[in-house]
């Protein structure tokens, strides 16, 4: 199997939902939500692969840097690539149906792992989504990480047990899913937390807690004081609000008020091994990877999905010899041109 007929088979399993474009950029696709793509003009999706095409790197080979080092450990695993697979749902709302939701999360969670990484799942309207996904971590010994919609505290809460109860490392909350009207629709409502709610989810886990969906400073400060384990500088792949700023505009500044504090992951865009690089650069610990990863697994399965991770590991390790970066966890900023 090569990334050319994991692509060729995703197209046809995807007919509709996803052209599998050669640069998926959400171009095709705006608007397409439920679907693949991005809200509205599709304009947040785009500008995520925007702002990662104006970082430029420096080419340096005068160095020591021969053999990097992409390991890294986070929520307590030691993993062999920073890079992972987000939380995706919706088989059926948003990709047509091809794979069932457990067969999905199934290839995303296993393909992860596989390559020496870690998956999440996801939550959605349809409240037996998020159970697929905590089946799908049970079925791997626990070793990923669910997110759950902006509920009410009663509802996180719940599904906070669950989480606990199927052994995952970490849980976590996309409170940019506050105005998804698709979940009010299906009588799950959402909406925005405050500091004071975000504490008390902390405060109840005894898991490491991520908030996902932070673009501000002001906010990724809020959080660190909150105590959140980490926070995911995402703008939801541009599937919630038209017209944000991209993943890699705001991550600097969100690095520099609180990197060290809470642990950084950042996801939009991401279509290669030298994207990857640039996030860690800008301020990321590590990555999260979308679509790519539903087109592995839609061509492929578990085993599309692992190509995809391990051919942006090569292109990461390749990057890293080629700016002189000897470890992922020591990514400096002078390897970018500003
Ligand atoms: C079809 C689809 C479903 C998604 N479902 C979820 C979800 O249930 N929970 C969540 O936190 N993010 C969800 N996301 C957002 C992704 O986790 C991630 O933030 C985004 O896809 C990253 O951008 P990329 O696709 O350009 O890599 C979804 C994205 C897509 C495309």
């Amino acid at each position: 199997m090569d990334l050319k007929q994991v692509r060729e088979t995703a197209r046809e399993k995807m007919k509709g939902y996803c052209r599998v474009c050669p640069v998926c950029d959400g171009r095709a696709c705006a608007g397409s939500v439920p679907g693949i793509g991005g809200t509205g003009t599709g304009s947040a999706f785009n500008a995520n692969l925007e702002a990662l095409a104006k970082v430029k790197l420096n080419l340096r080979t005068i160095h020591q840097a021969k053999e990097p080092d992409l390991s890294l450990t986070l929520f307590g695993e030691e993993l062999a690539t920073p890079i992972l697979a987000a939380p995706i749902t919706g088989a059926s709302i948003n990709m047509g149906g091809a794979l069932t939701e457990r067969e999905m999360v199934d290839a995303l969670l296993q393909g992860a792992l596989a390559a020496g990484s870690l998956g999440m799942t996801g939550d959605t309207g349809v409240p037996s989504m998020y159970d697929d996904g905590l089946a799908g971590i049970k079925a791997v010994n626990g070793k990923g990480i669910p997110f759950i919609k902006p509920r009410s505290q009663e509802e996180i809460k719940k599904r906070i047990d669950k989480a606990e109860a199927a052994g995952a490392l970490a849980v976590g909350v996309d409170v940019d899913g506050a105005g998804l009207i698709t979940m009010a629709l299906n009588g799950q409502p959402v909406g925005p937390k405050s500091v004071e709610n975000i504490k008390e989810l902390v405060s109840y886990t005894k898991l490491p807690f991520i908030v996902k969906g932070i673009m501000t400073v002001d906010e990724a400060k809020l959080m660190a004081e909150a105590g959140v384990a980490a926070i995911v500088v995402s703008n939801h792949g541009g599937r919630v609000l038209d017209h944000t700023l991209g993943a890699a505009d705001v991550l600097p500044e969100i690095a520099d008020a609180v990197k060290g504090k809470v642990t950084i992951l950042a996801d939009g865009g991401v279509r290669s091994g030298v994207d990857v690089l640039k996030l860690l650069a800008l301020g990321a610990d590590a990555v999260l990877v979308g679509r790519p990863l539903i087109i592995g697994a839609f061509g492929g399965g578990s085993e599309g999905v692992k190509l995809t991770i391990e051919t942006y590991t090569k292109q990461l390790l390749q990057a890293m010899i080629l700016t002189g970066t000897e470890k992922v966890t020591q990514v400096s900023r002078d390897i970018l041109v500003c």
